[in-house]
């Protein structure tokens, strides 16, 4: 839909913000992980969680990958004339796919952000990141869309024409585009029994499944629902504010909904949207997204995955 150069705009992304990476680096120290190797980063895209990686990592070394070249170039220019911090910085055209090329037991860290649900193979990803980790390491992936969450929000959407409807407005064509664009995205990434490959959005995931998969292959997860790295740097604020709030920013950014549709949206399913407000008015829900961590077991320890 759009090329490398328009991604921040598209999804409203601020440049070269640390504050992402920085919260992964704090995560990195209360999971007491491991830092004393390198971190490898898959799927820099325009460099929103790469920079404060790069600021604050502790570890010798961070090779920053994304198979686009053109994604490569901007993470690489977010550094500029900018501080950094200690860690050397690397980078490398590099897909997902490839990660059996990479020597076993070399990364103490490996990160995604957004990106997993683009990996073909997402049980085959896991595994080969379990095998690239040093014991004490840890996979960490944020930004990933959870599939009840998800399911959810387009449930709410498939009643917009109804609710438009009973409130007297007709659907534009363009809507009716949109909107089916965004009901048809989700039902697709649902499906599992399709062939994904061409798509770019591929999958959307329930953390159990992902804890199946990490403990087959002796990672340790543990998932922190709704959570964005973000949360665990200054001013350690929850990014997250409800279903309703989440909902809007997901249509506008992602699905490109535009000014009236969204007013309209706001007005006639005020009802729905409260409803889901307040089951959760006293913890944070329903899970959209969460930062996913899985920690390789040390080869002394033994598992427990209670
Ligand atoms: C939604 S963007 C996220 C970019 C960035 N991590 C962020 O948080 O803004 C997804 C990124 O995944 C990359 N990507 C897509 N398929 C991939 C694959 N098979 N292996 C590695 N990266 C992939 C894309 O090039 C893109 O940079």
């Amino acid at each position: 839909m759009h090329t490398e150069e328009d991604y921040n705009t598209q999804y409203g992304v601020t440049p070269a913000d640390p504050a992402e990476g920085e919260g992964l680096c704090n995560l990195l120290k209360t999971h007491e992980v491991d830092t004393s190797g390198p971190a490898l980063e898959i799927g820099c895209g325009t460099g929103y969680l790469t920079f404060g990686v790069g600021q604050h990592y502790p570890g010798p070394d961070f090779l920053i990958t994304d198979p686009s070249p053109a994604f490569l170039c901007l993470t690489q220019n977010q550094f500029d004339g900018r501080s950094t911090g200690t860690t050397r910085r690397h980078y490398a055209v590099f897909n997902a796919d490839d990660l059996s090329l990479l020597p076993a037991e070399m990364f103490s860290v490996i990160s995604l952000r957004s990106t997993l649900h683009h990996i073909l193979h997402v049980d085959d990803f896991i595994a080969g990141c379990a095998r690239a980790l040093k014991p004490g390491g840890a996979l960490l992936m944020g930004a990933e869309p959870v599939e009840s969450g998800y399911l959810l929000m387009a449930s709410v959407a498939k009643f917009i024409p109804t609710a438009l409807r009973a409130a007297g407005v007709d659907m534009k064509p363009e809507w009716t585009r949109q909107l089916n664009d965004f009901t048809d995205t989700v039902k697709f990434s649902c499906i599992r029994d399709i062939d994904k490959r061409t798509a770019e959005d591929k999958h959307m995931f329930h953390p159990h499944d992902i804890a199946e998969v990490g403990a087959a292959h002796g990672l340790q997860m543990k998932f922190l629902p709704t959570a964005t790295f973000r949360d665990y740097a200054p001013p350690f604020a929850r990014s997250f504010k409800g279903f309703t709030d989440f909902f809007f920013i997901y249509i506008q950014y992602c699905m490109r909904f535009d000014a009236e549709f969204l007013e309209l949206i706001r007005a006639h399913l005020k009802d729905q949207l409260s409803y889901i407000d307040d089951c959760y008015r006293s913890h944070p829900g329903p899970a959209m997204t969460g930062v996913f961590l899985l920690k390789k077991t040390q080869r002394n320890q033994s598992r427990d995955f209670s």
